[in-house]
């Protein structure tokens, strides 16, 4: 097995913390949502626990999915969103990572898509959802150090697109959305393929400029050299990749709220996106 670990540490649950990021709703989107006829009386800033989703009965159902590019702060937003209203919370892109450190770490040849799906099968991908934010472990142990690696961006886009891997892991996340049934769900395909029924679905996009400055800054901060027109480049090819394969491509939900969190806040794209969801459901 080759264990040999990369230095550059790409963690993007970070982004949002380093810089500032404008919220531009897309009009179409949030035609039917009037931002300032928000149901709740309460700031959603101070809501804490479940907020105004304590009116709901517990055992009710709500899948709030969020999708969108690398760099857009999505798995930060949704970890928060889903504290914010006492929901679970599901990085779908940490299973497909953790199927290509897998792959790597096990010398499997990415082209060889059998190999691929069996060894990730093999690897029975799960969470530890007594950790905050959950961890994923394969084979029983926690991996959650090694998929952000630079080895693991650099193959995760290629080897998300093999259809058969794909199916599997719709399959993993719908069985996760069925005992996590009050879950924040963040990746590529949650609105559109895995959980077309969620009863709020949201588009965080932001220019790739801005997206590369993010990383650029995380990498600076953790130690390590950034190279601003390389990481553009990286974030510009999985945008490539992810957007134009045959099955669950990146795209943006037909009845999804898209935000443009370029030059917004964090607090910000939490807060917005958690009025949208009190106005449908709170
Ligand atoms: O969100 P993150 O950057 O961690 O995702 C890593 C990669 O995993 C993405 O670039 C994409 O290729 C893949 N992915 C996917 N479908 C998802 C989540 C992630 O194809 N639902």
């Amino acid at each position: 097995m080759n264990t040999t670990r990369q230095d550059t540490v790409q963690d993007e649950s970070i982004a949002f913390e380093m810089i500032e990021v404008v919220e531009v709703s897309h009009a179409e989107s949030c035609a039917a949502m009037d931002m300032e006829r928000v149901v709740c009386d309460r700031d959603p800033a101070t809501l804490g626990g479940s907020g105004c989703l304590a009116m709901l009965s517990p055992d009710q159902r709500i899948v709030i999915t969020i999708d969108g590019p690398a760099g857009t702060g999505k798995s930060s937003v949704a970890r928060a969103l889903a504290k914010q209203l006492g929901l679970d919370f599901l990085d779908t892109g940490a299973m497909y990572r953790a199927a290509a450190a897998i792959c790597i770490d096990h010398g499997i040849d990415i082209n060889d898509h059998a190999a691929v799906v069996a060894r990730t099968a093999a690897a029975d991908l799960h969470f530890d959802w007594t950790r905050d934010p959950p961890t994923i472990l394969a084979h029983g142990v926690p991996i959650d150090h090694r998929i952000r690696q630079k080895d693991v961006t650099e193959v995760v886009s290629p080897l998300a697109s093999i259809k058969e891997l794909r199916e599997h892991m719709v399959r993993k996340q719908r069985l996760i959305g069925q005992q996590h049934p009050r879950l924040v769900t963040e990746g590529r395909d949650q609105g559109s393929v895995v959980f077309p029924d969620a009863v709020v679905k949201f588009y965080l996009d932001a220019s790739a400029d801005v997206r590369a400055r993010r990383r650029a800054e995380q990498m600076v901060a953790m130690g390590s050299a950034a190279d601003l027109g390389a990481i553009t480049a990286e974030i510009l090819e999985r945008d490539r990749s992810d957007s134009s394969r045959a099955d669950g491509p990146l795209m943006c939900p037909g009845n999804a709220i898209c935000v443009d969190t370029s030059d917004m806040q964090f607090q910000q794209v939490v807060d917005t996106l958690h009025r949208h969801v009190l106005a449908v459901v709170g």
